[in-house]
C-alpha cells in the first residue's frame, strides 16, 4: 500500500505570500473568513486548519510594516470559534513557550480539546527576541540559547498537568451525592530552572489526553527538540532535494530518543498555483508572484539583508553598490526572515552575482529568490508531483498555504484532493474523530 499523504491548510497570515491587493481577496480578520476556509479544508478531508503566530507587528525602518495584511487575532479565540462550525478538522495552535506560562497554557489547550472533541494541536515555537518581548511582563527577557531549554521544561510542565487527570475521576453519581471519585485529581508539583508551581490542574482529562505536539525551529538544537518530544513538524522544505534532506536528518535522530520513524510527521509548508494546463498555471504563477512582491515589497526585502533604508532606490533599478549594514540593531523588526539571513555579506554577494549573470533588477531578483510557489501546474500535475514527493520520502504530507484569503483553498480542494483519492494516496472519509487518530499517531 502506498505511503498515505496527509493535508493540512495554513490560514494566510502575515507575509507577502498573501496577496490583499487582489480584487477576489476578501477579510482575513473577519470570522466569515476564518469559517469559509475551514469548511474548506473539511470538505477536502484535510487533517487540520494551522494558525502561525506573530505576537508583535513587524516594523520596518520605524513604521509598522504595512505591505501585507497587518493585524493577528487571538489563537484560542479563533480557533475555539472554529471547533463550532466544523467536525473533524484538527484545530493547530502557534504558541509561543518564551511568553507565556505552562499552567495558563495547559488548560487553553486541555479546553479547545474538550470543546473540539479532541482536535487541537500545539505548534510550539520559541522566539525570543527582545522587540517581541516589549509586549510581555518578561520583556526579551530570554537569551537566545536558552530559549529550546525553556521549551523543553515548559513542555513537560504542560504533559505534567495534562497527566495530572486520568480520565476517571469525574463519578457524578447522583444517587450518592458523589461528584469526584479521587480527592486527588490534577494535583501537581513541578520545579526546575524556569518553573515552580504546584497545585490542582483545573480542566480534566481531555480526549486526546495531550494536544498533538508540533515542532517548527529548524536549528540543530530545533531538530532535536522536535525528535525528542513532537508529534509532527512544520517546515520550510517543500522541495524534493531539500525535503529529502530534512526528512532523513530529522527522521534519523528519533532513534537516539527510543522512538521510531513513523512517530514525527514532516509537514512542509507548501504553496500552490493551479491551472487548466501546465501553461496557463505556470502563467498565473508568474502573475501570483508579480502580486506578492511589487516595488515597494522588493525594496523591503532588501532592506532586511542590507540592514538599512533604501527607499531612495529605484526597484527597477539595479543592486545597491554600498555593502549591508553589520549590526546587532535591524532595521527590520519582529520578522523570523532576519534571523534566517545569517551572513548578509555572503547573501549580498551571491545576489550581485546572480543578478549580474541574469541581468535582473531588484524586483526582478526578489521575486526570483523570495517568492517560488512549490506547486505549479494542471491539477493532474499537482497530484502527481505531491504524490511522488511523499513516497519518496521528501515529506509526510503538505501544509498548503494558499495566496488568497478566504477562498484560494478551493482550487486545491476541488481539483486535487480527487485526483489523490484516485491514486489512492488520500482520505475519502475521516478514519477517526481526533486528530490524533486522523493523523495515524498513537494516542498518548
Ligand atoms: C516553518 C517555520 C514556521 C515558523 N512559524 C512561527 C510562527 O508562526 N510564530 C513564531 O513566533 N515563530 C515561528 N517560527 C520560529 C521558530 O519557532 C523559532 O523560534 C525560530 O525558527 C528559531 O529557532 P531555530 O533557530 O531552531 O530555527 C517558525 C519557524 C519555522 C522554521
Amino acid at each position: 500500500m502506498p505511503k498515505q499523504i496527509h493535508l493540512a491548510a495554513h490560514f494566510p497570515g502575515v507575509n507577502n505570500t498573501t496577496v490583499w491587493s487582489d480584487p477576489a481577496a476578501g477579510s482575513h480578520i473577519e470570522f466569515s473568513s476564518f469559517v469559509r476556509f475551514a469548511q474548506a479544508a473539511e470538505r477536502g478531508k484535510f487533517d487540520f486548519l494551522f494558525l502561525a503566530e506573530g505576537l508583535r507587528l513587524r516594523e520596518q525602518n520605524g513604521a509598522i510594516y504595512d505591505l501585507d495584511v497587518v493585524g493577528r487575532p487571538d489563537t484560542f479565540t479563533v480557533l475555539t470559534a472554529l471547533a463550532a462550525v466544523t467536525e473533524r478538522l484538527g484545530l493547530t495552535g502557534t504558541i509561543n513557550s518564551t511568553f507565556n506560562e505552562p499552567y495558563e497554557v495547559a488548560r487553553q489547550f486541555a479546553t479547545l480539546d474538550h470543546l473540539s472533541g479532541g482536535r487541537a494541536a500545539w505548534n510550539v515555537v520559541t522566539s525570543w527576541d527582545a522587540f517581541t518581548g516589549e509586549n510581555f511582563r518578561r520583556g526579551g527577557f530570554l537569551p537566545q540559547d536558552q530559549r529550546y531549554e525553556r521549551a523543553r521544561t515548559f513542555l513537560e510542565t504542560t504533559h505534567e498537568l495534562f497527566d495530572s487527570w486520568r480520565g476517571d475521576e469525574i463519578v457524578a453519581d447522583q444517587a450518592s451525592g458523589v461528584f469526584l471519585g479521587d480527592a486527588d485529581a490534577g494535583r501537581f508539583a513541578h520545579s526546575d530552572a524556569h518553573f515552580d508551581i504546584s497545585g490542582r490542574f483545573d480542566v480534566p482529562r481531555s480526549p486526546q489526553g495531550r494536544p498533538v505536539i508540533f515542532q517548527a525551529g529548524d536549528s540543530d538544537e530545533g531538530r532535536d527538540f522536535a525528535a525528542s518530544s513532537a508529534d509532527a513538524i512544520f517546515s520550510r522544505h517543500s522541495t524534493k532535494e531539500a525535503g529529502q534532506a530534512f526528512y532523513s536528518d530529522v527522521k534519523g535522530r528519533l532513534s537516539t530518543f527510543g522512538r521510531s520513524r513513523d512517530e514525527l510527521l514532516i509537514l512542509p509548508a507548501a504553496t500552490f498555483v493551479i491551472g487548466d494546463t501546465d501553461a496557463e498555471a505556470a502563467e498565473l504563477a508568474h502573475e501570483v508572484r508579480r502580486q506578492q512582491v511589487s516595488g515597494q515589497t522588493a525594496l523591503r526585502f532588501l532592506e532586511q539583508v542590507w540592514n538599512r533604508d533604501l527607499s531612495a532606490y529605484d526597484p527597477d533599478g539595479p543592486l545597491p553598490d554600498v555593502d549591508p549594514v553589520i549590526s546587532e540593531d535591524h532595521v527590520a523588526k519582529g520578522r523570523a526572515q532576519v534571523r534566517m539571513h545569517r551572513d548578509p555579506l555572503a547573501i549580498a554577494k551571491q545576489w550581485r552575482e546572480l543578478a549580474e549573470a541574469k541581468g535582473y533588477s531588484i524586483r526582478e531578483l526578489m521575486i526570483e529568490t523570495q517568492s517560488r510557489q512549490s506547486f505549479i501546474g494542471s491539477p493532474a500535475t499537482v497530484a502527481a508531483t505531491i504524490d511522488d514527493l511523499v513516497q519518496s520520502d521528501a515529506a509526510d504530507g503538505y501544509i498548503l498555504v494558499p495566496h488568497i484569503t478566504p477562498g484560494g483553498l478551493d482550487p486545491f480542494v476541488d481539483r486535487v484532493v480527487p485526483l489523490l483519492q484516485e491514486r489512492g494516496v488520500f482520505r475519502t472519509d475521516y478514519e477517526g474523530t481526533t486528530l490524533r487518530e486522523n493523523l495515524g499517531l498513537a494516542a498518548r
